[in-house]
Formats: C-alpha cells, structure tokens, sequence
C-alpha cells in the first residue's frame, strides 16, 4: 500500500518530493515505527527499574508495549495459596497505562517460577488450583491486558515432540485447554497466546508439535488467539533460515504470532545483522502482529554476559537499535486491522482514508450456561476506525443449536453460524460497541466468534 502511493506522489508534480517525504514518514522510535504498520515493539519491564531515570526514559521513548519480566507469574501473583499479590505488577501495568502503551499479561500457567505450594501439588488440587489461579489473574486485569501468555513452555526440547514433564503436565493432557477456557471466561477481551521458546525452526520436533497443538485447538473451537515465539538466539540457538516460513505457517493456522522475549546474543554487524532478519521476518508475515524485546540494556538482561540487548549497559542505542529502526522503517507487511488508501489531489493535500478491513471489528462472548442449554451474548467492537456494517460467526460445537436470537440476523442455526448486522446496529463509531444474543441447546462452551467489518 505504501508503495503504491509514493509510486503516485513520486509521478503527481513537481511537488513531489516533500510530499514523499511527509507521507513515507519513518518513525524515529521503535514504537512509532512499529506501528507505520500496525505493529506494536515492546519490552520486558521490572518493577524494581522504574526508579532508574535512564531506564524509564528510554522505555517512554521507544517502547509501547510492555511485558513484566517477573511480576506476573505464578509465585509473583499468589505466593500463598488464595493470596492474591498484584502490587508489582500494578505498578507496571499503571506505569505503561499511564504512558499509552499496552500490556502482555506473561503469564498465567507455567511449570516454572511457581511458588512452594504449587511446586507441592498434584492431581485434582493441582488442576483446580492452576484454574482458579488463571481465572483470578485474569479477572483482575480484565480488560487491562492486549494478550496473555496463557501457557508457557509446555512442550518439551529435543526429538521427541513430547509435552513436558511437569506437575501439571501431570494432571492430564487436557490442562492446557482447560487454561485456556478459563482464561477466555475471565477476560474475553484479551488475546489468548501459546508461548514457547526453540519453536523458531520449522524442522525442529517441538515446532512441530507445538503446530499441532494449536491446528487441533483451532479445530475444535479451544479458544486461542495467537502463538508467542520468545526467539532467544545465541551462538547454540541461531535465528533459522526458515524463521519466516515458521511464523508464516502458524499465522496460516488462523492465529496471530508474535515475538516475545526476543534477545540475540552477540556485537556489532553480526548481531545488527540478525536482529534485522528477525524484525524482517515478522514484517513480511501480516499477522505477525508486534516484537517484545526481554529487556532494554544489556546490562537489564536475564543474559546479560551475552550482551543481547538493543542497549548498552549506559542506556546508548546499539548497532542492532540502528539496524532494528531501519528494517521496522523499510515497510514490510502492513497488520490487517484496517486497509489506508490515499488519493492525491493535482494541485491539493494527500488526503488518507481508512477504511475497514476483515479485521476491522473483534467480537467476544458472554455465556451463561445450564446443563442443556444457554444464552451467548456477542459484543461487536469497532476496530481504530469506524464501520458501516459486520458479520461475525460462531462456530458451535457439534449438539449446539440456536433457537432464538435478538439484534442479529442468521443464517444457519449449528456448526458455522453466521451473524449479520440489522438496520440499526451496522455502524459503529471507532472503537464503539453493539451486542446481540442467542439462545440455544446444548452446550455452547469454548465458543469464540470472529468478526469481519463491511
Ligand atoms: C526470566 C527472567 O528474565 C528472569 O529475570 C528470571 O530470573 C527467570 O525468568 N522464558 C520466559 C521468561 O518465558 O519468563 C523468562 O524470564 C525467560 C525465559
């Protein structure tokens, strides 16, 4: 798109040139330039660090999606079981709030960092436990957080393919859809991510396990929303050549992909080389939706000796900051939650129009279920611009069918059900709200409806 009209300023007029330079405007921070495409690049914060005015300046300036390093996690949220601990995490989520930037929840269900009572469990209590914990995590920052990890690394490394052993791996198979309906339950606002690291290799075993993992949940209507590749690179773990075709491949699945934990180590060219291929990566994959960096200096690094960062340890930008800025500023793939067209006048201004694409919308459910029956109630959202019309369909699980509904159309009462708009609920205003409902029998659990805006 951007191409297309630098192409037509660039044969307009004479004025060519400052019209050019105004309207391809490079950002001059990652986070500006990040969202040219409708990206986002963020980092990992820690509580403790907001004192540092180095730190907390170059994190307002660059950044405007944040993850918790810590604060977060299971041993961080509930150090005692039924006590609930949000006071660090708060002051990250207020502080990147208070900023305009969004959050990464990280994250709710994990083998790791989980605290002595948990480490302790086993079975029933352990799967209960997990549950609560996820429901109550998110409950609380219900609608504060643009996505949760949900699960983390639950897979194992090696040939295998295999899950993880873990306490909960121990509880069932199913533990990790059952986070994940618990996880859409308590904030159905919130994207839902699987998160993994050593999943960057299409060839590797646990890529591929993991691949099936999301294919099967998406088949069978678990709700999950997008997969996070941490992408923690060193001399033993090299960005792959087919790190694209791996993010392209889950964005295939029908998911968002991000990159979460992104740090690389090395110095100089090398690594300025390898952040430009990742940050490329994801730009030519349209549902690659935005880069998180796992801290800001090197020096801020959980592996710090390898200096993997963007920033030295006195907070100055690195080789790899030049060469990250510039691949975010080369254009790439642009996130389909609208599409811009620009028209430009002979002798007038450019003028940008933005108009809704099939992302335009999101639409979430509310449930209230009975043994043998239920009511969905679905709220339609506008995305940044406004829409004249929707459709959202639901797919219900097999033994689910409507039987009544209010302030939608249908067409088709089980499996894929679509939803139109009436007369007076089509246009919504950027970021406004409209619901509908339905009643049905059977069980309607795990629904989770999609949203094309037009
Ligand atoms: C790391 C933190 O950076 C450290 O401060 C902490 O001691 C251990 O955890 N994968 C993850 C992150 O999902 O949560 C981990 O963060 C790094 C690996």
């Amino acid at each position: 798109m951007r191409a297309a009209l630098v192409s037509t300023l660039v044969t307009a007029t004479t004025g060519a040139a400052v019209l050019l330079a105004t309207s391809a405007s490079a950002g001059t921070t990652l986070g500006a330039s990040a969202a040219e495409s409708g990206r986002y690049f963020g980092t990992a914060v820690a509580a403790n660090k907001l004192s540092d005015s180095t730190y907390v300046g170059i994190l307002n300036r660059e950044f405007n999606m944040v993850t918790a390093e810590n604060e977060m996690k299971i041993d961080a949220t509930e150090p005692q079981q039924g006590q609930f601990s949000y006071a660090n995490a708060d002051r990250i989520v207020n502080h990147a709030r208070g900023q305009g930037m969004r959050v990464r929840g990280h994250t709710l269900a994990w083998h790791s960092q989980q605290p002595g009572w948990m480490q302790n469990m086993s079975g029933t209590a352990l799967r209960n436990a997990m549950l609560n914990h996820v429901t109550q995590v998110a409950t609380y920052y219900r609608g504060k957080i643009y996505a949760w990890d949900v699960v983390n690394e639950a897979f194992a490394d090696g040939s295998t393919g295999a899950r993880r052993d873990s306490n909960l791996q121990r509880t069932g198979d199913d533990w990790i859809e059952a986070a994940f309906r618990a996880a859409r339950a308590a904030d159905p606002g919130a994207k839902l991510c699987y998160n993994d690291y050593n999943t960057d290799d299409w060839t590797h075993a646990k890529t591929q396990a993991v691949y099936r993992m999301v294919q099967d949940f998406k088949q069978r209507g678990v709700p999950i929303d997008c997969v996070g590749l941490q992408s923690h690179f060193n001399s033993q773990s090299p960005v792959p050549s087919n790190y694209q075709t791996t993010l392209q491949n889950f964005a295939n699945l029908g998911v968002d992909v991000q990159i979460t934990e992104l740090d690389i180590e090395g110095s100089g060219t090398a690594q300025a080389q390898n952040y430009e291929r990742v940050v490329k990566a994801c730009l030519a994959v349209t549902r690659c939706t935005g880069i998180t960096v796992w801290g800001i200096r090197d020096t801020d690094s959980w592996r710090s000796s390898g200096t993997p960062l963007l920033f030295d340890g006195s907070g100055n930008k690195k080789a790899a900051y030049t060469s990250t800025l510039n691949a975010l500023n080369s254009g790439g793939s642009t996130v389909p939650t609208s599409t811009t067209t620009s028209t430009t006048e002979p002798t007038g201004p450019t003028t940008t129009t933005t108009i809704p694409g099939p992302g335009g919308c999101t639409a979430s459910v509310s449930l209230n279920s009975w043994n043998g029956g239920f009511v969905a109630t679905v709220k339609v959202t506008a995305g940044s611009s406004a829409i004249n019309g929707w459709t959202v369909t639901t797919n219900l699980p097999s033994g689910a069918s409507v039987t009544n509904a209010w302030n939608a159309d249908r067409s088709g009462n089980s499996g894929a059900v679509q939803w139109r708009n009436v007369s007076y609920n089509g246009r919504l205003a950027a970021g406004t709200s409209t619901e509908f409902g339905f009643q049905g029998t059977g069980s309607a659990s795990g629904l989770t409806p999609t949203c094309a805006a037009g």
